[in-house]
């Protein structure tokens, strides 16, 4: 049997964002939040640099925001970078509040950067050391000290294994505006499609790196958000700009374990297979470039020396400092036979952070009434071309606050819940191929990953796209017809992201931040400022 549930806000999503903002409204408001999976099986676990916020006197707000705007290549929001910085401090002291440990100075640290307590380190584009963490475990102490407060509040409900299917918007022609009233949700344990009545709705769905084959994310990083949001009538934003982190492990066994970028940080070398450093060809920062440029730099030598891996070295620092700053990675490639005091690690760059998404301004709020974005899945304008190191987290938290006090304040116009009809399975069965959605999943992080990769061309991207429209064609015609189920979902919402992230790469005809064309290889100065937008026709959810 099917279920009906009313909260005056559905989250949708249990990451860093989702579950601060569940955090920020429970004290008002009956608060549902939703995950795919187990609640700690976002991105938000696996984050492992830190967080970017102003914490030393000596750094300043106006080299943070200089910092940012740099590596977005002239593509970011100077209000959204603004507003993003000036509450970094806030945000970490609300984490902290909340129980979030970090590591301190200790004796390791000769050179004593910062003034207080907190150990800051650096990451490429930043000038500063400003990047807060816990050694190389910042997600995952942030997920479980959120998680330990949600699980205790007693007006937020959690809802695991529970994947949002679709939106629904209010379907009256004389509403001047689409409003979201609330979503389908599949039980994945029971295999039902329950309602869930909102006053507010959050998307906080997290990326959609899983469009790509080799990638740094978790399962469900499937832009699940985008999608839903898009089907509604959203715009979304520079769907372009997929960022792939420079360093992740090349190894059959671990094919998405990241090298955080911290390493380069606290000093260790990119090198070729002959032992040499090369970044200082590719720019005067060398390995802390900001992602764009360094991850290019190794494409480009991979391809350059027809190599399978470039390296990664940090056994020159102090053992105990390199055991102390990085136990998780450490421990982790000595299982895999590689010690990170004494060899070259090798790595490979990868899939790791979707850079658009979902159209929202400061107050996170979307195209749609009462929808909000926050997170990984929202296109605030902070990353503009190209995301710099740990400004992400920081993000969700910053939007996860603004977005909470306009839903407060809204909440007390919004009386009563839309009217939801439930959902129609008549006309389906059970599946008897399941073997297209699996071939088609692969088919797809494929060719993403040789026509949508690093370096494009105009003619791959044709490519791509029309694969898409033959994938897209074919898992509308199998939804029609068959009960759905998780992959089925993922995989719907994944084409519809690849081929928004395809548009988009053919609508900018010039080589900017993250996207980057043989066809077209300068900045095109006209293009300075200009976010790729793409309007959806609005065609409120029906099955
Ligand atoms: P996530 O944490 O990804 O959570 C998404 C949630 O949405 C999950 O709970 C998922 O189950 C749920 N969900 C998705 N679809 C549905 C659906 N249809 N129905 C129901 N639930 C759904 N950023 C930094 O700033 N600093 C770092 O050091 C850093 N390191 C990183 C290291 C790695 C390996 C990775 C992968 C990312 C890293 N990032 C880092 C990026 C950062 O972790 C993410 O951008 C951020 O955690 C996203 O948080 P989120 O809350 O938006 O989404
Ligand atoms: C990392 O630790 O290298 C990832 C940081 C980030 O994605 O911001």
């Amino acid at each position: 049997m099917s279920l009906n549930h009313d909260f005056d806000v559905l989250v949708i999503g249990s990451g860093a964002a989702g579950l601060s903002l569940a955090l920020h409204v429970a004290d008002h408001a009956k608060v549902a939040v939703l995950s795919k999976n187990k609640i700690s099986s976002g991105s938000t676990s696996w984050a492992q640099g830190g967080i970017a916020a102003v914490l030393d006197d000596r750094d300043t707000m106006e080299s943070h925001i200089e910092d940012t705007l740099n590596a977005g290549g002239g593509l970011c929001d100077y209000e959204a970078v603004k507003f993003v910085v000036s509450q970094g401090k806030e945000a970490i002291n609300w984490l902290i509040n909340n129980g979030a440990d970090f590591t301190r100075d200790t004796e390791f640290d000769k050179e004593k950067i910062v003034d207080g307590d907190y150990h800051l380190t650096k990451e490429g584009g930043h000038s500063f050391r400003r990047v807060i963490h816990n050694a190389d475990a910042t997600g995952k102490e942030v997920q479980i000290s959120l998680e330990k407060k949600v699980r205790k509040h007693p007006n937020i409900k959690l809802f695991e294994h529970h994947m949002a299917v679709d939106l629904v918007g209010t379907k009256k022609p004389s509403a001047k505006m689409q409003k979201c009233i609330g979503a389908y949700v599949l039980d994945t344990k029971r295999g039902k499609i329950d309602v869930f009545r909102a006053k507010a709705t959050v998307l906080a769905t997290g990326g959609a790196s899983r469009a790509y084959l080799y990638t740094s994310n978790p399962d469900g990083s499937t832009g699940d958000g985008i999608a839903m949001a898009w089907r509604l009538g959203c715009r979304v934003a520079n769907m372009e700009f997929n960022q792939f982190h420079p360093t992740c492990l090349y190894h059959p066994e671990a094919r998405t374990f990241l090298l955080t970028e911290a390493l380069r940080g606290e000093g260790a070398y990119l090198l070729l297979p002959n032992g040499k450093r090369f970044m200082d060809r590719f720019d005067e920062r060398a390995e802390l470039a900001p992602r764009d440029v360094v991850a290019h730099a190794i494409d480009h030598e991979m391809k350059r020396l027809g190599v399978d891996c470039l390296y990664l070295d940090i056994s020159h620092k102090d053992d105990d400092f390199i055991k102390e700053h990085f136990p998780t990675i450490y421990k982790r490639c000595l299982k895999l036979g590689y010690d990170l005091t004494k060899d070259p690690i090798p790595i490979v760059p990868a899939a790791h952070y979707t850079c658009g998404g979902v159209m929202a301004d400061l107050n996170a709020r979307t195209d749609v009434g009462n929808l909000y974005a926050i997170g990984e899945v929202a296109h605030t304008g902070l990353h503009g071309a190209n995301r710099m190191a740990s400004n992400s987290l920081l993000e969700c938290l910053v939007f996860a606050n603004s977005a909470a006090k306009d839903i407060l304040k809204n909440l007390k116009k919004e009386k009563r819940f839309g009217e939801i009809k439930p959902w129609d399975e008549s006309r389906v069965t059970d599946s008897d191929e399941e073997v297209v959605v699996s071939h088609n999943w692969n088919e797809l992080r494929h060719f993403m990953w040789d026509y949508v990769g690093i370096v494009r061309t105009t003619r791959r991207l044709q490519r791509a796209a029309r694969r898409i429209d033959m994938l897209a064609g074919e898992i509308r015609e199998y939804y029609s017809f068959f009960r759905i189920s998780p992959d089925l979902l993922e995989l719907r919402n994944l084409v519809t992201v690849a081929d928004l992230i395809v548009h988009s790469a053919l609508l900018r005809t010039e080589s900017r931040g993250l996207h980057h064309t043989l066809d077209f290889l300068d900045k095109d100065p006209d293009m300075d400022g200009r976010s790729t937008i793409l309007k959806p026709p609005r065609r409120p959810h029906s099955r």
